[in-house]
């Protein structure tokens, strides 16, 4: 099934926000009563409670909440990198929750670049390496690949790290590579778990300047933040409290 096209429906839990012209009338996200829990012995804990809202394609969104409030549970379902979950999601007027898991990893590698909270990046590659991967996926010929990966490591200035291994990396060189690695193949959609979370200050700005940047040439980003700083870079923040989208 595809659902028609339709205005986003950004009041609809009590968020009233004036987004710029800039931003589509479309949504790339649709999420309806998504719901998350655990099962421990005969006891059902919940983390994801009806959690309803659009995201429309050009946004910038902040999601904040308390530790353990499910962020990063929410964004991993946004990443179709957990299929354990119920309700209803809409990727580009696609039902993600019908689709295989195959299909799934298929529409991340496609369209998603995902910097994770905890890095997650290859111990067996190189810096080089790890930002190659995304590349691969998109059938990127090698010269072309080499020039990307080139001008990625020079924009984190990173260069004279780019043989080392992950495990040979201080945390926040280590974070920096995984955002390279996510903006690398130019995704139309970035999710980002507490992207600056192990930087310096400026460093942290530099890399919320570039989303801005990336986001004013149109790519829709969702970051995951503790810091009212980085929020404030986004057009509006969605706040979790105990798995429940908070209204207001
Ligand atoms: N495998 C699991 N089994 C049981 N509970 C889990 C599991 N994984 C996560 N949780 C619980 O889900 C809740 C939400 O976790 P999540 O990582 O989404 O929080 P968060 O909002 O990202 O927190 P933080 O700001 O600390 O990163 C937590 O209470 C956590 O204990
Ligand atoms: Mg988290």
């Amino acid at each position: 099934m595809r659902i028609p096209l339709r205005r986003a429906n950004t009041e609809a839990y009590g968020v009233r926000v004036r987004l710029p012209t800039s931003v589509s009338e479309r949504n790339m996200i649709q999420l309806h009563n998504i719901e998350k829990y655990y099962e421990h012995g005969a006891q059902k804990t919940f983390i994801l409670r009806r959690v309803t809202f659009d995201v429309r394609e050009g946004e910038f969104l902040s999601i904040m909440g308390p530790s353990g409030s499910g962020k990063t549970t929410l964004l991993h379902i946004l990443g179709m990198l957990d299929s354990a979950w119920s309700g209803e999601f809409y990727f580009m007027d696609q039902p993600v929750h019908k689709m295989s898991r195959k299909d799934r990893v298929e529409l991340h590698k496609k369209y998603i670049g995902f910097v994770f909270q905890s890095y997650h990046l290859l111990d067996d590659l190189t810096v080089y390496e790890n930002l190659e991967v995304p590349l691969s996926y998109k059938d990127v010929k090698k010269a072309e690949r080499e020039s990307i990966v080139g001008d990625t490591l020079d924009r984190f200035q990173i260069v004279g790290k780019k043989d080392l291994y992950p495990n040979q990396l201080s945390g926040g060189q280590q974070q920096l590579v995984g955002v390279a690695r996510a903006i690398v193949m130019n995704p139309r959609l970035i999710l980002a778990d507490e992207p600056t979370g192990n930087l310096h200050s400026d460093q942290g700005r530099e890399i919320m300047e570039l989303f801005k940047r990336l986001n004013a040439q149109g790519t829709t980003i969702i970051q995951v933040t503790h810091s009212e700083q980085n929020a404030a870079y986004g057009h509006r923040i969605i706040k979790l409290s105990d798995g429940w989208v908070e209204e207001g």
